[in-house]
C-alpha cells in the first residue's frame, strides 16, 4: 500500500500549466530561476514542462532535474501524452533528477472521446493501462490524469483508475480541465473515487483545476475534505484562460483556518502543526519573481498577493486597524513576507538596502543595471517621501525592462 501522507502535497504547475497561459512565454534560465525559487518555498513536486512540446521545454525540464532535482529537493515532473514517444521525451529529459515523475493523461469525457480522440471507452481503457505500464518501466512515480474527469461518467471514471493503478500509476489526479464543476459537485466526485475505485489506497488522490467559473480553490478545499491530499497549483493562479487554483491561496486558506481542515487530515483540532510544507514567508517573493519574468500583471484586489491584500483604506477600518490589527486582518503580512525587514526606502537609503529590497522582491539586477535603476530610484525619492514596493518595481520596469 501506498503511504499516505498526513499533510497535504503541493504539485506547482507553473512552469508547466501556468506557463500555457496567452503571452506568458519563459525562456530556459528564467525557468531555472523559478524552479529554484520553487524549491526554496518548499514545493513537493516541480511540473517543470512538457518534455516532447519543443527542444526549449525539453531543456527546461532537463536543466531544472540536474540543478534542482538533487536528492533533499524537490520531485521533478514531466508531462506526457498517454503516447509511447512523450513518455520516452519525458523519461529522457527526467533522467537527471534524483526524485523523477512522469505524469500521463489521457481523456475520459465523451465530449473529448467523440470529437477529439474518436476513440470508444474500451480503446481509451487500453491505452491508459498500456501506457502507465509503459512509463512505469522507465520510474517508478507515475502520476495518471483522466483529462476532463469533471465531465467524464463516473462509472468510466473509477474503471479507468482501477486499471491505471493496477497498471503502477502511484498518484491519480482529477482534472476539472474546463472549470465546469462547482465545489459540492467536485468534493462528490473525490467521494466517489475513494468509495469506488476498489485499489484506491495504492494511490494519492490529487486534483487539478481551472478557474473559469472562479471555483477552483474552492473546489479543492472541498477536495481535501473527501480525500485528496495532493493540490496542482500555479503562482498567482496563471494558466490556461482564466488560469489555475492559485498556490498561494490554497496554502494560506490551507494555513489560517487550519483548525478547521486538521479533522479531515485526522488531526486533533487544536494541532498546530503545518498543513503543507511550504515556507509562507517565500510567497510574496515568489508572486513578484513570476509576475516579473511572466509578464503577467497581479491584479491589485488579487487575494494574498494583490497589491491592495492588506491595505486599508476607509477611516473606519484604519482606526480599527490601529487600535488592533485583527478587526480586519485575518493574517498578518509578514507571514507571507510582506515588509519582513520593516526598512522604508527613502531619499536618504543607499543602494544596498535598495538592492537587498528588490532581491526580497525577486528581482535580480545585474551590477549596471542595478546602478541605472538606483540613479532613478533616488530622482523619485527626491519627490516621494515613501517609496512603495509597487514603486520599487515601476522603476525597475521603466528604467531596465523596457530600455
Ligand atoms: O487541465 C488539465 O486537464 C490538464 C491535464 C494535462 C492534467 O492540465
Ligand atoms: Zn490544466
Amino acid at each position: 500500500m501506498n503511504q499516505k501522507p498526513d499533510r497535504i502535497i503541493i504539485f506547482d504547475t507553473t512552469l508547466r500549466d501556468g506557463e500555457q497561459s496567452p503571452g506568458a512565454t519563459l525562456n530556459v534560465d528564467e525557468k531555472l530561476l523559478i524552479a529554484k525559487q520553487l524549491a526554496r518555498l518548499g514545493v513537493d513536486i516541480i511540473e517543470a514542462g512538457f518534455a516532447v512540446a519543443s527542444p526549449g521545454d525539453f531543456e527546461a525540464v532537463n536543466r531544472i532535474a540536474q540543478t534542482v532535482g538533487t536528492e533533499d529537493g524537490p520531485t521533478i515532473c514531466s508531462l506526457a501524452r498517454a503516447v509511447k514517444k512523450d513518455i520516452q521525451t519525458a523519461a529522457s529529459a527526467l533522467k537527471p533528477a534524483a526524485k523523477p515523475r512522469i505524469h500521463t493523461f489521457i481523456a475520459t469525457s465523451d465530449i473529448h472521446l467523440q470529437y477529439k480522440l474518436k476513440k470508444t471507452r474500451s480503446e481509451v481503457l487500453a491505452i491508459a493501462e498500456e501506457m502507465v505500464a509503459y512509463a512505469k518501466s522507465f520510474v517508478d512515480d507515475i502520476e495518471f490524469s483522466p483529462e476532463d474527469a469533471g465531465r467524464s461518467d463516473p462509472e468510466f471514471l473509477y474503471q479507468v483508475l482501477e486499471r491505471a493503478i493496477a497498471a503502477g500509476a502511484t498518484t491519480v489526479n482529477i482534472p476539472d480541465t474546463v472549470g465546469y464543476t462547482t465545489p459540492a459537485e467536485f468534493g462528490a466526485i473525490i467521494k466517489g473515487i475513494k468509495d469506488n475505485v476498489p485499489n484506491i489506497d495504492k494511490a494519492i488522490i490529487s486534483v487539478h483545476g481551472h478557474n473559469d467559473l472562479g471555483l477552483a480553490v474552492a473546489n479543492f478545499l472541498e477536495a481535501v475534505k473527501n480525500g485528496a491530499r495532493q493540490l496542482e497549483c500555479t503562482i498567482n493562479g496563471i494558466g490556461e484562460r482564466a488560469g489555475n487554483a492559485a498556490l498561494e491561496e490554497l496554502v494560506m486558506a490551507l494555513h489560517v483556518r487550519r483548525q478547521y481542515y486538521n479533522p479531515f487530515l485526522g488531526r486533533p483540532t487544536d494541532s498546530e502543526a503545518p498543513l503543507t510544507n511550504i515556507d509562507t514567508q517565500q510567497i510574496y517573493k515568489t508572486s513578484r519573481l513570476v509576475s516579473n519574468l511572466t509578464g503577467m500583471l497581479v491584479q491589485p484586489n488579487k487575494a494574498i498577493v494583490g497589491a491592495n491584500a492588506f491595505a486599508h483604506e476607509s477611516g473606519i477600518h484604519q482606526d480599527g486597524v490601529l487600535k488592533n490589527k485583527l478587526t480586519y486582518e485575518i493574517m498578518d503580512a509578514q507571514l507571507i513576507g510582506l515588509n519582513n525587514n520593516q526598512i522604508v526606502l527613502g531619499k536618504l537609503s543607499g543602494r544596498h538596502a535598495f538592492g537587498a529590497r528588490l532581491k526580497e522582491l525577486g528581482i535580480e539586477l545585474s551590477e549596471g543595471d542595478l546602478n541605472k535603476a538606483f540613479v532613478r530610484f533616488k530622482e523619485v525619492a527626491d519627490k516621494k517621501k515613501e517609496i512603495s514596493d509597487w514603486d520599487l518595481e515601476a522603476i525597475v520596469n521603466d528604467e531596465i525592462q523596457q530600455a
